[in-house]
């Protein structure tokens, strides 16, 4: 039996990897892939999402919502790296949705199709899982798995000192998350720093003759690029597809049941997660079971085997990107 999946993503270069392993992954089926803002705006998330969907052309179509602001819009016009995470490199064709279906509401749909049986693999902002939990009373009990890509334990943010980006852009949607009862896992940047990417990567990816082989070459190595030009590092993290690799492969990760919550309100610390770890916790929720190791360098191997495997499956390039 296929897993059930829903892709909830902001692409994202980082995002478009894990979509494309998801989408070929004949162990799982990916009912949707909804998009919400966060590296890009709302309006660019849905349109790359689209245009990456129509790219991979895979069997079995996905539904796809269509992503909208966050109640208190997005407090960063992209990623620091802005230009690093913007699919424009690859200029994807893409034909406007003629019924754009919000995302929340396509995941509401989605789960309360499959009760317990559907994984939602949150890689952005949690803005549409908040809104899939406030807009369907049921939903938290009909979830099957909420997995978030984001968050901070003993390491700095990201986006500040204090938060990572994916709570940052949404920290009030990432609090009604983390407060439900919705079985939740999250893959904080504890574990995804630990992945670390040099540019020997690019020559691990498919041949560029393929689908697959051509878009990533041509994505990542503009994420190198503008991480060196920008960041001044030679070397970039996938937090998105590690966090999709602790759902296709556990075994890789340990995993700790923590009670977490999100600031929404500090000065300094907006969007930081915080995580009682007193020696006698007064929060005694244990609301998120939480990545807190990794075996990286088996996930990097898992990651470029699972890349073949897609360009297997997405063939040959018709036109170049
Ligand atoms: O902090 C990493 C996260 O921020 C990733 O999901 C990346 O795509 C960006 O959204
Ligand atoms: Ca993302």
């Amino acid at each position: 039996m296929a897993r059930k999946i829903i892709l909830d993503i902001d692409p994202g270069i980082d995002d478009a990897l894990a979509l494309c392993l998801s989408l070929f992954d004949p162990s799982w089926e990916v009912l949707a892939v909804t998009a919400v803002g966060g590296n890009v705006s709302s309006a660019v998330a849905t349109r790359n999402t689209q245009a990456l969907l129509a790219y991979f052309d895979p069997e079995r179509s996905p539904r796809i919502g269509a992503a909208s602001e966050p109640d208190r819009g997005l407090p960063v016009k992209g990623r620091f790296a802005d230009s690093a995470d913007d699919l424009r490199v690859a200029a994807l064709p893409v034909a406007e949705l003629r019924t754009p279906h919000p995302s929340e509401k396509v995941i509401v749909d989605e789960v309360r199709s499959a009760p317990h049986a559907v994984t939602i693999v949150a890689l952005g902002p949690l803005t549409n899982i908040a809104r899939a939990i406030q807009r369907d009373p049921e939903f938290s009990a009909l979830v099957g798995r909420i997995v978030i890509a984001g968050g901070a334990v003993q390491v700095g943010g990201n986006i500040t000192p204090a938060a990572e980006f994916n709570i940052y852009c949404d920290p009030v949607a990432a609090r009604v998350v983390f407060a439900s009862a919705a079985p939740k896992t999250l893959i904080p940047l504890d574990a995804s720093n630990k992945l670390v990417l040099g540019l020997g990567f690019l020559s691990e990816l498919p041949e560029e003759t393929g689908k697959v082989g051509a878009l990533f070459r041509k994505l990542l190595s503009a994420k190198f690029r503008n991480y060196r030009l920008e960041l001044g590092r030679e070397t970039i993290h996938l937090h998105d597809t590690l966090a999709l690799m602790a759902v296709a492969c556990p075994e890789l990760f340990r995993f700790v049941e923590m009670s977490g919550d999100v600031e929404t309100a500090g000065e300094l610390t907006m969007g930081a997660t915080v995580f009682d770890r007193r020696a006698a916790p007064a929060w005694r929720h244990n609301n998120l079971e939480v990545a807190v190791s990794v075996d990286a360098g088996a996930v990097h191997q898992e990651i470029v085997r699972r890349l073949r495997l897609a360009a297997d499956a997405a063939g040959d390039l018709a036109t170049p990107v």
